[in-house]
């Protein structure tokens, strides 16, 4: 039987240094601010936004919220944008993902100032992250990389199997496993013979975004299994990438859905949110 990662838990402590570091930024004149921009009434963005909101409140970090119609123009949102970059009280700006589909999300993305570029999503801030030399961490991969700290699960040496090559989850998280020494391997839609490579996994990350994907038969015993997905399963009821019931008594660690990634991935944007206010303000 696995043991749970509580992600409310390791998250709370993240939001506790948070609140520290706030209090010290603001002691000395810094009062670290995050814009978030949400355009049309995606009702999971909307969650999104809110839960990054109320984590900014719980933490003293000043949340601005831009809400744009959903028939907003690329040309509107690049503007707000650029009138951010140039606002020297905010530190962080992030648009949530996904766009409508009438707007270019890869210049929504090139258009946050790398500087401010909390979710790390610029080309600048991948190509740091490539190169090993990131200042802002990219906020669920980074999540999982401090769960499984927190719990003292060693990756140096592990092999470690990422199912999905998104932007977002897939690519960062090959990423981060290799700056901790792990030997990394990424599947996707197109990979054969998948159970056979999720089967030598130590670590094994679903972002497939597929209900109950991953079985049993799917997972070596003993293995630690990070669930990314946030699906609903045919009744409506939240669920991920991961057959919990059944891969919880062969794993030895296991993230729930929800109460596992979800709340880490706030945690880390705060955490990056920080950084950028002591970046520009020239402070540790
Ligand atoms: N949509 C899903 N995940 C994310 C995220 O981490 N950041 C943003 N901006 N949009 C998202």
């Amino acid at each position: 039987m696995a043991l749970i990662i509580d992600g409310k838990k390791v998250s709370s402590a993240v939001k506790e240094d948070v609140k520290k570091s706030v209090e010290e930024l603001k002691k000395q004149g810094v009062n670290p601010c995050l814009a978030v921009i949400i355009v049309g009434n995606n009702p999971a963005s909307r969650t999104y936004v809110n839960n990054k909101k109320k984590a900014c409140e719980e933490t003293g970090i000043i949340s601005k919220e831009i809400a744009l119609d959903e028939g907003t123009s690329t040309e509107q949102l690049l503007e707000i944008i650029e009138k951010l970059n140039l606002d020297r009280d905010v530190n962080g700006i992030l648009c949530q993902l996904p766009v409508p589909g009438h707007i270019d999300e890869s210049k929504v993305i090139s258009a946050i100032s790398p500087d401010k570029d909390v979710d790390a999503f610029h080309a600048v801030n991948v190509g740091k992250l490539l190169q090993g030399v990131q200042s802002f961490q990219p906020c669920t991969p980074a999540g999982i990389i401090k769960m499984l700290d927190y719990y003292n699960i060693g990756i140096e040496g592990k092999n470690c199997v990422i199912i999905g090559r998104s932007n977002i989850v897939g690519k960062p998280m090959s990423m981060l496993l290799l700056q901790k020494n792990g030997t990394v391997t990424i599947a996707h839609s197109k990979t054969k013979n998948l159970k056979e490579i999720t089967k030598t996994a130590d670590i094994l990350v679903a972002a497939v975004g597929r209900a109950n994907f991953v079985t049993a038969d799917m997972v070596k015993d003993g293995a630690v299994v990070i669930d990314v997905g946030i699906n609903r399963n045919e009744d409506g009821k939240l669920c991920g990438d991961v057959l919990f019931d059944e891969v919880e008594k062969k794993a030895s660690y296991i993230t729930p859905v929800p109460g596992g990634v979800g709340p880490m991935t706030v945690s880390m944007l705060l955490e990056n949110t920080v950084t950028a206010a002591k970046i520009q303000n020239n402070l540790k």
